[in-house]
């Protein structure tokens, strides 16, 4: 078993009956909708669900788990999802996917929001590793661009092959890299009053718990 599927296993053990649960979208995220799917066959466990993205819902779909579209839900149980970057101060990056917007309401809506990752997601900061993903309305990315710049920000639109890269909300994608001593929480606030953005990738308090798998054993971190 790999460090990515123990630690979504161990996630899914916080999952009881009757619960709503927010299922995350990549690759340890589908362990957790496997695992899930399981303990609903062999344990008889009884869960509604409601996905982040159309792949986790079909995922879901195919496994027989019960999926809700987030339109009749106003609040969830658990959320349980991957993350790009993990900070010290539990500040997540998201987004190499295309579903930060419906990531971001169920991290938000949720009693507990679990992060699973392994140590390879452990940064100092915020975008040390990845650029941040900043879905913006198509019609408005060269304005959002040229406001982004104005705080330091260099980077362009997705590509995806031959295209531009579109999210499951319909927005463009703009990889910006910032300055590195820039304050995560100030990024957010920033990007946050950007005209023109969507949603981000930068997930600030909003994770209660973060569980780190490293050589098949588990490390929690709880927010402060
Ligand atoms: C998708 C995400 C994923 O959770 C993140 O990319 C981690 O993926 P993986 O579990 O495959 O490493 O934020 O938008």
């Amino acid at each position: 078993m790999n460090d990515k599927q123990l630690v979504a296993l161990h996630a899914a053990r916080q999952v009881h009956n009757d619960m709503v649960v927010g299922l995350g979208t990549g690759s340890t995220a589908n362990y957790f909708i496997e695992e899930l799917a399981r303990r609903q066959t062999e344990e008889n466990l009884h869960v509604t669900t409601v996905a982040s993205s159309v792949v986790s819902t079909i995922k879901a779909q195919q496994l027989g788990l019960r999926v809700v579209s987030m339109e009749h839900i106003s609040h969830i149980d658990l959320y349980v999802d991957g993350a790009d970057e993990v900070t010290p101060e539990l500040t997540l990056l998201k987004g190499r996917g295309s579903d930060l917007v419906r990531e971001k309401l169920l991290a938000r809506a949720a009693d507990h929001f679990i992060a699973v990752v392994d140590r390879s997601k452990l940064v100092a900061h915020i975008g040390e590793k990845f650029p941040i993903p900043i879905e913006v309305i198509p019609f408005a990315w060269r304005l959002a661009k040229h406001t982004l710049e104005q705080i330091g920000g260099q980077g362009d639109l997705r590509k995806n092959g031959d295209g531009l890269a579109v999210t499951s909300h319909g927005s463009l994608v703009l990889d910006m890299v910032f300055d590195p001593e820039l304050d995560a929480s100030i990024l957010d606030a920033a990007l946050n009053a950007t005209p023109g953005v969507v949603e981000h990738g930068i997930f600030t308090g909003l994770t209660g718990v973060v569980l780190i798998a490293h050589e098949g054993q588990i490390e929690e971190r709880r927010a402060p």
